[in-house]
């Protein structure tokens, strides 16, 4: 999500809260600076541009058949970022390098099933259970054989696996949402609009993907379905409701973010802001306890007498019935276990989800073991034989932690392709370590195990008793051990072949040079703080265009690993000092990295934006890079007047390593990325464009601030839509060459 949210009710965006008042420590010493990107060019683009990498030569796979009896001509080189850079533009359409195509499906409503109608997109559409939901997040590709059985070789059918974050309200009804107590009909729809989609895609004749509109396996998990509470915190006291006494289910995921996809596969996505889908009655607090109300105060649902904490779309004021009013999640009811109203249901929230797409009758599984956050998104280890699994994990808001969970069980190769998917998971997420990360000044860091046993955690004045309020209040727990404050930890992805980790820092406007208040210290992994100003206006500050950490770990349960920062967010024209430290340039600039995937094919590394800093200049964007390897870099030193901070930066971006690939249409984020085994199919989703169109310029389609997918042909009416787009190179080859 970014800048705009549109709301029924006064809505902050969750990410730039920051619930984090720990005391935890950061190197540096504290000195007043600000400089304008637009006032202070000091450098440029710097004197010293690193070495070149040497463009990976390869010979394209694929080909066609040839006539034996004179010479095949001679196969394409392949060179990795062959193709030109894209240019920055505020074009509301797909802008794709020369030679590629870029084509919607899968748009907000499209149908699911047989029967379903063809979507209106007039506001009066239904049934959002059997269509594509709203706002796209991650997308991952699970291969589907002729035959219809799992085959993770096969690029021609596939079962697409979209997070459905949260929803625009503005488009999805005739004149816009109405106020609180919300009409039911308007909760059922956007309560349908969020959670997950399972969608069969298929090469049609000409070779392009088309969807299976009719496939058994198309799937929707919505705000209201059922889903088992895993792992070890299942039965849990502060699980007990009047739907599930025993604490060991609850109805619906929210705010489905990144996902990641299993070793043995199958989805695991993520909760990540899903607090604010609560309400919480004004004086509630008088009747939890200190513990309780310490939990909901770092998790964003602090109440006082007479201040209620009201929830993002209204949908507890939708009815009596328990579809509604486990939103409010106050104590109503007189038991003293909580069986009887919903007052422990936003303890249901916050954890990693996983999903057999294989099996639309299969269960889901939330995996508590994992940590109760503003999950991101995941990303598993490169797996070994005979060693435990590790999954990475960021907490986006900010000044929070990177996390790390670490198998009990040792991988056993023949898991990957076991039939009882959902076993595997218990198997592997439902008994392990949870790990928060501290980041050291001198490229180091450490695993911090969650555990009662640490003396910091079983001495905190929280009041830990057991270790499953390790994984329901895991930020408090993070906290104690004095993890690393980070600007906002996005997607995760882990390097094909070195194993490396690659996780986006997106953006922190509370990070200062010299800190007031709440605001907090820069640092080695977090180091730049400045002030930017956008459309010579609004003025941001902080770590506005954000970066991009590179973490090794040497094994999967180690508890030591090193880091460098892999590239720095900027404007071309900025301070090469202490801004644009990469040495962007007009072709691979970028600001607020989010989404973020390698594809193994190829093992280009995408890097996807969802700003509000530099699109006074252009939409948001993808790119591809040629990754390096951790320390190929050196320490850099940025000089705040009196004071000082030394980080480690990896090489300096080159238009050999770096380059813009795709801008989506305006307003929108571009986020999500997966691709065919074969490399030739890239599909990407986009998630809310135009979503600064106003109620009042409804039924003005040219006021809309987007028409898009409609203005390149997808569908009917022009309210904007989120949707897949398939990137597909003319000459059949590669994705990124
Ligand atoms: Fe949903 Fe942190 O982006
Ligand atoms: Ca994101
Ligand atoms: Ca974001």
């Amino acid at each position: 999500m970014n800048a705009h949210l549109p709301t029924t009710t006064g809505f902050v965006d969750p990410d730039d809260q920051d619930t984090n008042t720990s005391p935890n420590t950061h190197f540096g010493e504290v000195l007043a600076q600000g400089l304008s990107r637009r006032g202070v060019l000091r450098g440029g683009l710097g004197g010293a541009m690193a070495a070149l990498f040497a463009p990976i030569g390869l010979t394209a796979c694929g080909g066609s058949d040839s006539t034996p009896a004179s010479p095949p001509p001679a196969a394409p080189v392949e060179k990795l970022l062959g193709f030109t850079a894209v240019a920055k533009t505020l074009a509301d359409t797909n802008t794709v390098p020369s030679g590629y195509k870029a084509r919607v499906i899968l748009a907000c409503g499209d149908p699911l099933a047989a029967g379903v109608p063809a979507y209106k997109n007039d506001g009066t559409d239904t049934n959002y259970a059997q269509r594509m939901g709203d706002c796209h997040d991650g997308i991952q590709y699970f291969g589907l054989s002729a035959t219809g059985q799992r085959d993770d070789n096969s690029s021609s059918r596939a079962l697409l696996a979209s997070n459905h974050e949260y929803i625009t309200p503005v488009v999805l009804h005739a004149n816009g949402p109405s106020p609180n107590p919300r009409p039911a009909s308007q909760a059922d729809i956007e309560i349908d609009c969020h959670g997950v989609s399972v969608a069969e895609v298929a090469k049609d004749a000409a070779g392009l993907f088309q969807v299976v509109v009719n496939s058994p396996f198309n799937r929707r998990i919505t705000g209201s379905t059922e889903i088992e509470l895993s792992g070890p915190a299942r039965g849990n006291a502060l699980f007990v409701t009047r739907f599930s006494p025993n604490g060991t289910r609850t109805r619906g995921t929210l705010n489905n973010c990144g996902n990641g996809k299993t070793p043995w596969g199958t989805l695991l996505t993520t909760e990540e802001n899903w607090s604010g889908y609560y309400f919480r009655a004004a004086g509630d607090q008088a009747r939890r306890s200190t513990k309780l109300n310490a939990s909901f105060a770092r998790y964003g649902r602090n109440v006082t007498a007479t201040t209620a904490a009201n929830s993002r779309y209204g949908w507890e004021t939708a009815g009596t019935g328990d579809a509604y009013a486990r939103f409010n999640t106050s104590v109503v009811g007189s038991s003293a276990d909580g069986s009887d109203d919903f007052r422990h249901e936003w303890f249901t929230q916050g954890y990693m989800v996983e999903i057999d797409p294989y099996s639309a009758s299969s269960t889901v599984k939330k995996r508590t073991g994992l940590g109760r956050l503003a999950h991101e998104n995941s990303a598993f280890g490169l797996p070994q034989a005979g060693k435990p699994l590790a999954v990475y994990m960021g907490c986006d808001s900010q000044n929070e932690y990177v996390y790390k969970w670490v198998s009990a069980a040792n991988w056993t190769a023949a898991d990957a392709q076991a039939a009882n998917r959902m076993a595997i998971g218990d198997k592997y997420l439902d008994s392990g370590k949870l790990y928060v990360a501290r980041f050291n000044a001198d490229g180091t860091g450490d695993w911090i195990e969650l555990s009662l046993s640490n003396a910091a955690i079983a001495g905190a004045s929280f009041g830990f008793t057991e270790q499953a309020e390790i994984y329901i209040h895991t930020r408090i727990a993070a906290d104690a051990v004095g993890a690393t404050k980070m600007d906002r930890p996005e997607w995760v992805d882990v390097h094909p072949t070195t194993g490396e980790l690659y996780i986006t820092m997106t953006n922190n406007s509370s990070r200062r040079v010299a800190p007031t208040g709440t605001q907090t210290l820069v640092d080695a992994a977090n180091p730049r703080a400045y002030v930017d100003v956008r459309s010579g206006t609004v003025t941001q500050s902080g770590n506005v265009n954000g970066h991009i950490v590179r973490f090794k770990d040497t094994s999967p349960e180690t508890t030591r690993f090193t880091w460098d920062v892999y590239l720095f967010g900027a404007e071309a024209g900025s301070d090469g000092a202490l801004v644009n430290l990469s040495g962007l340039t007009a072709d691979n600039d970028f600001s607020s990295p989010d989404g973020l995937a390698f594809t193994p094919s190829t093992g280009l590394c995408w890097i996807q934006t969802d700003d509000g800093a530099f699109t006074d200049v252009t939409n948001c964007m993808l790119l591809a890079s040629i990754p390096g390897t951790l320390g190929d870099g050196a320490a850099k030193t940025l000089s705040y007047g009196t004071t000082s901070v030394t980080t480690r930066m990896g090489k300096k971006a080159t238009s050999d390593t770096l380059k813009r690939f795709y801008v989506g249409p305006y307003d929108c984020e571009v986020t999500g990325l997966c691709e065919t085994p074969d490399g030739k199919t890239v599909f990407i989703n986009i998630q809310h464009p135009g979503d600064g169109t106003a109620v009042a310029d409804l039924a003005d389609p040219t006021k809309y601030t987007s028409q898009w997918p409609s203005n390149v042909g997808h569908g009917a009416g022009k309210r904007p839509r989120s949707a897949t787009v398939v990137i597909t190179k003319d000459d059949g080859g590669r994705i990124g060459t």
